[in-house]
């Protein structure tokens, strides 16, 4: 009888006066809010959308698109902005800005997408690579483009772009796909399996192999060993390309593979735990969510294996609303991973959102994504809320504090101390603590946390201590009359 169920439901305590009144100067406690605005130190929504972030000198560094209000071009250019927390987020500058003279290739009005910044240590330069379409053609270019800077939060200078690795074969296209003759015009008007077949043999890397294969939605990923690499949409937004770059990063050594050919993968992001390769990329469909994918491989030269949807729950044909740009590793924390991505507003691209999620590994090792409203760094000690292999549960009755609800408020009013840190600054706060009544009607201490507040961190650690003191439940009721485990949240309130 080990069953959890996602059924959550509400309580309402209040400690002291039943009126709650927030304290100016009350700080938020800090947690990602996800899909919500975000605001940087002036007060202004962040706007780095498509974006990557870089670790330097004990500062992340965001880099991501300027977005306007009317449509998706490239006005102003990428953005940069720092933090060394992850949730604040001080505006640095325009890292690269768009150029004003009408033939530059970044002139005001093209567009940038997706760019990512890395570090050369050899060289100190800070990389930036970015998506980059021509001004007036739609998203035929299919170019990348190439920048560097000596300091991180810029500005960068514009080097060059171009279609990567013209007149070089990729590492994993057999001698007799580079020989086939085959061309668009050998095939059905009609798209279909032979089509199919076609570009998985190479069609598309054959006819642009003089000029450089396409670049659309991209990343750019640093390995252990300094090795960098440019993994792009390529072969018109059907197969991804993972190619090295030469130790400077300023252009590629010529070494590149071709990853789920015919697969149609878009927006890739990377990481690597325990030695192993993960990319967790999306379909196309333009701005609208699809289901993400997800890849892994002992070599990041492939074999490349897909997984199922990483995504579980509500929503995860859809990457909960979104489609991913990043994924982060947080310094300092081992296993802990963020995933980046973009809750995109084509007609309103400015009001774009960001949707962070924290990555969960099964026992097998696969990461996997759960939508969380709120979630904090501290998160990645704890175990996932779910286990996949449970099915949903029906509760029938609730778990009941002995002597029900009332007796519940009196026992965790004599139990709680209001924080002397408070009481001496006057706040007041509410918390919002998470936690499962097993089917015996333990509390499952480790299941204890807050999930959401307006409050001081003593708060929170005050209601975390108390309710992992709550004495036995009469457990949750499933259909069957049988008791099962069941989440709770219970607000608390601290008015003085
Ligand atoms: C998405 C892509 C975005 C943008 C958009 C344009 O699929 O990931 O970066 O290019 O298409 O429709």
């Amino acid at each position: 009888m080990n069953k959890i169920t996602k059924l959550v439901i509400l309580l309402q305590l209040l400690i002291c006066l039943p009126t709650l009144v927030w304290a100016d100067e009350l700080d938020d406690y800090k947690l990602f809010s996800v899909g919500e605005l975000w605001d940087d130190d002036r007060g202004m929504h962040i706007n780095a959308h498509g974006g990557g972030i870089l670790f330097h000198d004990g500062k992340y560094y965001w880099f991501g698109e300027h977005k306007g209000r009317e449509d998706n071009a490239a006005w102003v250019g990428v953005t940069c902005y720092s933090s060394e927390d992850l949730y604040d987020w001080t505006y640095e500058s325009v890292a690269l800005s768009v150029e004003e003279d009408p033939n530059s290739e970044i002139t005001a009005g093209c567009l940038i997408e997706r760019p990512k910044v890395i570090y050369n240590p050899t060289t100190g330069k800070f990389v930036m690579y970015f998506h980059l379409e021509l001004k007036g053609q739609g998203y035929k270019a299919a170019r990348v483009g190439i920048a560097s800077s000596d300091k991180i939060e810029g500005p960068y200078s514009f080097i060059r772009s171009c279609r990567p690795n013209a007149g070089v074969w990729p590492m994993n296209m057999s001698e007799e796909q580079r020989a086939s003759t085959i061309t668009s015009s050998d095939l059905p008007s009609e798209w279909n399996e032979e089509w199919r077949d076609a570009v998985v043999n190479g069609l598309y890397v054959r006819r642009d192999f003089q000029g450089g294969q396409m670049s659309r939605d991209m990343t750019l990923y640093v390995d252990d060993d300094g090795k960098a690499y440019h993994i792009y949409a390529s072969e018109e937004n059907r197969t991804l390309h993972i190619a090295e770059l030469t130790d400077d990063f300023l252009d590629y050594s010529g070494r590149y593979v071709r990853v789920a050919p015919g697969g149609l993968n878009e927006a890739p992001t990377i990481f690597k735990r325990k030695g192993k390769y993960f990319m967790i990329t999306s379909g196309c469909t333009g701005w609208t969510p699809n289901e993400a994918r997800l890849l892994s491989a002992d070599s990041i030269w492939g074999t490349w294996t897909e997984h199922p949807n990483p995504c579980k729950g509500f929503k995860a044909e859809t990457t909960f609303y979104s489609q991913g740009t990043f994924i982060l590793p947080v310094q300092g924390k081992e296993d802990a991973f963020i995933f980046m991505a973009d809750r995109w507003q084509p007609q309103y691209p400015i009001n774009g959102r960001y949707v962070w999620l924290p990555i969960n590994f099964t026992e097998d090792g696969l990461p996997y994504l759960l939508k969380y409203d709120f979630w904090s760094l501290s998160d990645f000690r704890s175990k996932p809320d779910i286990d996949l292999n449970e099915e949903e549960v029906i509760i029938k009755t609730f778990p009941q504090f002995p002597g029900g609800d009332k007796k519940l408020y009196k026992w965790l009013g004599e139990n709680m101390k209001y924080p002397k840190d408070a009481i001496d600054e006057g706040l007041s706060g509410i918390v919002f603590v998470k936690f499962m009544i097993r089917f015996d009607g333990r509390i499952d201490k480790n299941s204890v946390r807050a999930i959401k507040g307006k409050c001081t961190r003593s708060m929170i650690k005050e209601s975390e201590r108390v309710i992992q003191k709550l004495p036995r439940f009469t457990p949750a009721m499933n259909d069957d009359d049988e008791p099962v485990d069941c989440w709770l949240i219970l607000p608390i309130n601290f008015s003085l």
